[in-house]
């Protein structure tokens, strides 16, 4: 595979758009041809799922249904646009991607870790993200941000309890894999969240090229 997929994860209100953007126009100026891109989304029919999924009038959805939507939307995802994406030699900047499963509906939701982790590989095809950047921050202050005062979509609108789960799960991935997962204080200004990203994917974009 010729391309770079770089992920972006988090809780919620992590500031994960606005650093996308910067990181997007700062490996456009470097030369390198990338696309912005997002899950559940990315795709019409993704984005179709992606209602579905954050509509807070679902709140009958069951956890297995709602896992196997956000598979159903990564698969569209990776065969329509991110795999084609890398054989062209694109960057691909991806706002989540199958961590979010393993902390949202592994940690959060309690699903089996075995079985969360046989269908992101179906639905990825075994594609793993060369590089995440894990926005790490306390739930009560993203979800302050994230929601303003609004009631939020179906998951902003869940108990505390369940973000920390989400928060330990990502940590717990970041242990795992500390040579993929770079985990960054979301706390620090826009500036100083900006420096860190560009430090870590100049030097793993090095480190892949050599
Ligand atoms: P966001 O990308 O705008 O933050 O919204 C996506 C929401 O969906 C966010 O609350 C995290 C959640 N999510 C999951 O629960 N599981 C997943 O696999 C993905 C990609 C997102």
């Amino acid at each position: 595979m010729k391309g770079t997929l770089i992920t972006i994860e988090g809780g919620e209100g992590g500031g994960k758009s606005t650093q996308i953007a910067r990181l997007h126009d700062y490996l456009i100026e470097q030369g390198h041809a990338v696309i912005v891109t997002r899950e559940p989304g990315g795709t019409p029919i993704a984005e179709r799922i992606r209602d579905l999924l954050l509509d807070p009038d679902n709140d009958d959805l069951v956890s297995m249904a709602e896992l196997l939507l956000y598979e159903a939307a990564r698969a569209q995802h990776v065969g329509e646009l991110i795999l084609p994406a890398l054989h062209s030699g694109t960057i691909v900047l991806c706002d989540r991607f199958y961590d979010s499963t393993v902390a949202y509906q592994g940690a959060g939701r309690h699903i089996a870790p075995a079985d969360v982790e046989t269908l992101n590989n179906l639905a990825t095809c075994g594609l793993e993200p060369d590089i995440t950047i894990l926005f790490d921050l306390p739930p009560e202050e993203g979800l302050k941000r994230a929601k303003g005062d609004t009631a939020g979509d179906r998951i902003e609108k869940e108990a505390i309890e369940f973000h920390e789960r989400v928060r330990e799960g990502y940590l717990k991935l970041a242990d795992e894999h500390p040579d993929r997962i770079h985990t960054i204080d979301a706390l620090k200004s826009i500036d100083e969240v900006s420096q860190d990203i560009r430090d870590i994917i100049d030097s793993a974009l090095v480190t892949q090229e050599a």
